[in-house]
């Protein structure tokens, strides 16, 4: 959901509760945007409980009008191109002013792996393209060590906007971007997912684990087979990480030609 519809949307509802009690009456005048209460709408006078603010109250109404307030159009977007196209003036969270470009994704859209990484950094927020600086090379090198070509597989990050001084992605950063890489993978329907780092695996299986725990296991997400090993930039910093992410790398190929078989 769009932070500022959102933002006006409890706006909107506390006023009504201050003025009106518990009780919401939903109106062709309650109009936000045209387009996301379309449908919503035609519903008008239809009355509401609302013991609850904010998005409680936005929850009920979709459920009970069964329609959705918040379709965003990205949603519907049916090939990858069509997604970029979207979503890539995206202005949901702060990185949106202060990126140079918007990065995406870079690869095969019809991808039996995607790579996921954290954020872009410096050279990939100029450039628009995950992975095209330091880590990037390194990564490319990984892939070729088990005779895949970046070109072969799908690169993307959870964030798709810088963050200043490439700090660590922050929660709400997270929340709001996800469901354009849930929507990608949904788009590219890959049979196995690497994550590259702590972070990258634990935001997209929703869990907090150390990256041992989550190297030593094969997750899923929606069906989809997901394995972690070391970021590329860590191995930078710590190059006898490289034998671990070596067998990593090798159990994750090995996987993938399974896969593949099947
Ligand atoms: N690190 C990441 O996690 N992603 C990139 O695209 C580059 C560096």
């Amino acid at each position: 959901m769009n932070n500022d519809v959102k933002k006006l949307l409890i706006e909107a509802l506390v006023d009504q509760q201050e003025i009106f009690g518990d009780e919401l009456f939903v109106k062709k005048t309650f109009d936000v945007n045209p387009n996301q209460f379309k449908t919503a709408v035609d519903a008008s006078s239809t009355k509401y409980n609302a013991n609850e603010q904010s998005l409680k109250v936005a929850e009920r109404i979709e459920t009970e009008t069964g329609s959705s307030l918040f379709n965003e159009d990205f949603m519907n977007a049916g090939t990858i191109a069509e997604l970029n196209s979207q979503i890539c003036e995206c202005q949901k969270c702060a990185l949106g002013k202060t990126r140079t470009k918007f990065v995406f994704g870079v690869g095969n859209p019809n991808a039996h792996a995607m790579l996921i990484g954290e954020a872009p950094g410096a050279d990939e927020d100029l450039q628009g393209e995950p992975f095209v600086g330091r880590a990037g090379k390194l990564l490319n090198e990984i892939l070729k060590a088990v005779n895949l070509k970046r070109e072969e597989v799908y690169i993307a990050n959870i964030l798709k906007c810088r963050p200043p001084g490439n700090r660590d992605p922050q929660s709400n950063e997270m929340e709001t971007c996800t469901p354009y890489l849930h929507k990608q993978i949904d788009l590219i329907k890959p049979k196995i997912i690497l994550c590259l780092g702590r972070v990258a695996a634990n935001s997209l299986l929703n869990k907090k684990l150390s990256l041992t725990d989550l190297r030593n296991n094969i997750y899923e997400f929606n069906g989809i087979k997901v394995m972690a090993t070391y970021h590329p930039a860590a191995l930078l910093r710590n190059p006898h990480w490289k034998r671990g992410c070596w067998e990593d790398v090798q159990k994750f190929k090995k996987l993938y030609d399974e896969l593949l078989e099947n």
